[in-house]
C-alpha cells in the first residue's frame, strides 16, 4: 500500500488486523457512485477487498499498489492490478474515475499524486477518496513518539494527514474543482487491542528499534493507551479522523 520504505505489508496479517479498513469504506464508495461500464482506477488497492466491491456494479476496475505482496493477493482474486508507486502513476487520459480509500496518507508527496491522478483521468473524470485527515490517530502517535523519545529515538511522522484547507488548496493547484470535502472524526473499533494495529501499521516507527525490543515496546504502548482508548468492555477504539473528498477534472480540461 504505502510508499514508506520501512513498512512491509502481509496480506494475512492485514486480513486479521485491518479488515475494518475496507468494511468502513462504504460511504466513500457511495460518494464515488460507480456506474456500469466506467473504467475506474483504485489507487492503493491494498488486498483488493474494496476493489471487488466496486467491480460488482459492472465497471472495469484497475488497481495499483506499491506493495508487491498485496498485488499478488489481489491477482488471486482475479483483479487487474499492478505494482505501482502512487507518486509515480503511469496512466494517461484513460479513467472515468480515480478512487482511493485509506491509502493517500502513506504518500508524502501529494502534489505528485494529484498530478498523476489528473493525467490518468479523462476530462470530466472524478477523483474521490478518503484517508487520514488532520488529527488522525493523534493519541496513538503521541504515545509512540513519547516512548521512542525516552529511548533517545526520533522518527519523523511517516504519514500525511492534511486539514481541509491544505488538501483543497493542493487539489485546486492541481487543476481540480472541489465538489465536496469534509473532515470526519470516526473513532474506529479495532478487532483486538492497539498492539495489533501497531504491528500492522506502525512499522515506520517500530523498525527504528532493535528487533528484540519491538515486542516489549508494543506492550508498553498498549498499557499506556489502555485507559485512553479501551472501554469498560475491553473494546479498543482508535482515534481516526477521515478526510473525505470529491474532486472533478473539468470537462474542458486538456
Ligand atoms: C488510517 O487509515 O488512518 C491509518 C492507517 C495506518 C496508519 C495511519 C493511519
Amino acid at each position: 500500500m504505502p510508499s514508506s520504505k520501512t513498512q512491509r505489508w502481509d496480506p494475512t496479517q492485514y486480513g486479521k488486523n485491518a479488515r475494518f479498513v475496507s468494511d468502513l469504506g462504504v460511504p466513500v464508495v457511495e460518494l464515488l457512485s460507480p456506474q456500469p461500464k466506467e473504467r475506474i482506477l483504485d489507487l492503493g488497492c491494498g488486498d483488493g477487498a474494496l476493489t471487488v466491491k466496486l467491480g460488482e456494479v459492472g465497471c472495469t476496475l484497475v488497481g495499483v499498489d506499491s506493495s508487491a505482496a498485496m498485488v499478488k493477493a489481489t491477482k488471486a482474486l482475479g483483479l487487474e492490478t499492478y505494482v505501482m508507486d502512487g507518486e509515480s502513476l503511469r496512466f494517461t487520459n484513460e479513467f472515468d474515475a480515480v478512487f482511493s480509500n485509506a491509502a493517500l496518507h502513506w504518500m508524502k508527496n501529494p502534489q505528485r499524486v494529484i498530478a498523476g491522478v489528473w493525467q490518468a483521468l479523462k476530462p470530466g473524470g472524478r477523483f474521490v477518496g478518503e484517508f487520514g485527515g488532520y488529527g488522525n490517530v493523534a493519541t496513538i502517535i503521541a504515545a509512540i513518539e513519547s516512548a521512542l523519545h525516552t529511548r533517545g529515538i526520533v522518527v519523523a511522522n511517516p504519514w500525511f494527514f492534511p486539514g481541509i484547507e491544505e488538501y483543497k488548496g493542493l487539489l485546486e493547484a492541481g487543476g481540480f474543482e472541489i465538489k465536496f470535502i469534509s473532515l470526519i472524526p470516526r473513532p474506529t473499533l479495532l478487532p483486538g487491542d492497539v498492539g495489533g494495529w501497531l504491528e500492522t501499521f506502525a512499522q515506520p516507527y517500530t523498525s527504528a528499534l532493535p528487533a528484540d525490543e519491538r515486542q516489549s515496546f508494543t506492550s508498553e504502548i498498549v498499557e499506556t493507551l489502555r485507559n485512553v482508548l479501551c472501554d469498560a468492555d475491553g473494546k479498543w477504539n482508535a482515534d481516526y479522523v477521515r478526510l473525505r473528498f470529491f474532486a472533478k477534472k473539468p470537462n474542458n480540461a486538456t
